[in-house]
């Protein structure tokens, strides 16, 4: 095959972030997407349907040249009541609501601490059919980094589950096999997003000969079984399975520091990423529904009307973005792909 045309993707989990960066980051994912779910982790989170309507028009005007739709999502606070998430369920523009444990990734000191107050809020958002993103990951101190995806699926997404089974719920990133038996074993109100970075990279990549830390993010990246078992599910058909590419720029310095941030920025080659690990499991047949269906029925929203080109044709990633005066490395810098973005 030289030539896949599939409708256009959305982009179920990303950060745009705001001031300068923000043109950037919204031009690099419009040429790939044509919708995509944007994360509320700003300096000063998203936390009302008024600041998200805000948040959406500055995004509007900074691509106001393309198609390019956001859709919103409001970060989870304790004092969300019954008024706030039923102006979320008459929403247009948000379409979910994405809970952070607190500390646990960037700008999440916000978040929220003990999971079992925030119950009645679950169950206000399972009434009005509100989807709950989750960053899942346990954000005990005393918890091994690499342990905390399944202490957190242990200690409170499966009670989570149990307790409210018609919630639906977004497990953001897997990065463990455990997250993905835990999917599929679970009722179909739970769907998963996956990145590339998660299904292109094991820890070695990070931590061995010489750590790399353009490749730290989280959730962490795991080992090589849990790389593999989430290409499985990646290519496995299943519809709990979608992608979300949680591109998350940080300047280069920000990253090459003593205490580096973390997030990876896949944005603008996400497409050539996916279909070529899509490629080399055999399974460019299962690409559309990944890309720009399964995330689409979850979020009950129509398919796009748009289409996409992929053509086979040897595409290098750029060493660098360079923005102002700043610069990111790319998820890949400098690899070969065998699959480029092309005109329709
Ligand atoms: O690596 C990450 N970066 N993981 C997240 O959950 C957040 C993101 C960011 O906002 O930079
Ligand atoms: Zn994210």
């Amino acid at each position: 095959m030289n030539e896949l045309i599939i409708v256009k993707p959305d982009d179920m989990h990303l950060h745009l972030r705001e001031g300068a960066i923000l043109k950037y980051a919204c031009k690099d994912t419009a040429k790939q997407f044509g919708r995509a779910i944007v994360m509320p982790n700003l300096k000063v989170p998203i936390t009302t349907v008024n600041l998200a309507e805000k948040y959406y028009q500055d995004i509007k005007k900074v691509i106001s040249n393309s198609n390019f739709e956001p859709l919103m999502t409001l970060f989870f606070s304790g004092s969300l009541n019954n008024d706030e998430i039923k102006k979320v369920s008459d929403s247009k523009v948000v379409h979910g609501i994405k809970l952070y444990p607190s500390g646990v990734t960037t700008n999440s000191d916000n978040g929220i601490d003990t999971i079992e107050k925030c119950f009645n809020i679950f169950e206000l958002m399972q009434e009005h059919e509100v989807p709950l993103l989750i960053h899942g990951e346990s954000n005990d101190k005393a918890v091994d980094i690499f342990d905390r995806e399944k202490v957190f699926i242990d200690k409170h997404l499966s009670e989570i589950n149990s307790e409210f089974p018609d919630l639906r719920i977004v497990f953001e990133h897997i990065s463990t096999k455990d997250a993905v038996d835990f999917v599929v074993g679970t009722n179909n109100k739970i769907c998963a997003t996956i990145t590339p970075q998660h299904l292109l990279l094991d820890r070695n990549d990070l931590l061995s000969d010489g750590i790399k830390p353009h490749h730290y993010c989280l959730p962490i990246l795991k080992r090589s079984e849990d790389r593999l078992a989430i290409i499985e599910a990646a290519v496995s058909g299943s519809q709990k399975f979608f992608l979300g590419t949680d591109s998350a720029p940080h300047f280069r310095h920000q990253k090459e520091s003593s205490c580096g941030c973390a997030g990876i920025y896949s944005a603008a080659y996400a497409m050539e990423l996916y279909t070529s690990i899509f490629e080399s499991e055999n399974a460019l047949d299962k690409l559309e529904n990944f890309s720009s269906k399964f995330g689409a029925d979850f979020y009950k929203l129509p398919y796009s009307k748009s289409k996409i080109k992929l053509i086979k044709k040897e595409f290098r990633i750029p060493a660098k973005i360079t923005i102002e005066n700043e610069e990111i490395i790319p998820l890949f810098a400098g690899e070969t792909l065998s699959w480029q973005l092309s005109e329709i």
